[in-house]
């Protein structure tokens, strides 16, 4: 009893197992990229949940948010602002280290690419942990720890 398009959309997700590790189902979002018409359900799906609610950033996650992203801020009329790997950004930047399963990671924000006040949507291909969505949060001062 799924929606038909979610159905759609679901049905274009290639599930790889054991990747990149043993016990990890990896979703991988590239089969859907190859769909012109899953593709374009997708980002019409956030566009119509997010346009007119007053946003005026969207925030990718690298890698897979600067996929989905941009499209989506387009469409809304926000600017995009890349939240990225640590090194990557040549500015002034602020970072947010998170705990993965194993070690370490961060996301790092130009200063100045979001002001205050801003209302932003974060956008990425999944949530596991959810620790990399926190680390953006952190980033853009949703949170404070
Ligand atoms: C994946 C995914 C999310 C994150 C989710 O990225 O694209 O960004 O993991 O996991 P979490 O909820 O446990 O934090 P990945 O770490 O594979 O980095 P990549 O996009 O640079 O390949």
């Amino acid at each position: 009893d799924k929606d038909p398009l979610i159905h759609g959309i679901q049905s274009k997700i290639r599930v790889v197992p054991n990747f990149p590790k043993p016990g990890i189902m990896f979703q991988d979002i590239t089969t859907l990229l190859l769909d012109p018409k899953a593709f374009k359900d997708t980002i019409d799906l956030f566009v119509e949940r997010y346009k007119g609610k007053n946003i005026s950033v969207v925030a990718g996650i690298e890698a897979r948010g600067f996929i989905f992203g941009p499209p989506i801020a387009l469409e809304i009329g926000a600017k995009f602002v890349p939240l990225r790997k640590p090194k990557k950004l040549p500015g002034k930047v602020i970072s947010e280290e998170y705990v993965l399963e194993y070690g370490k990671d961060c996301l790092e924000m130009h200063v100045g690419a979001v002001e205050p006040g801003e209302r932003a949507l974060v956008v990425d291909d999944l949530i596991a942990t959810g620790g990399t969505l926190c680390a953006a949060m952190q980033l853009l001062g949703y949170l404070r720890t």
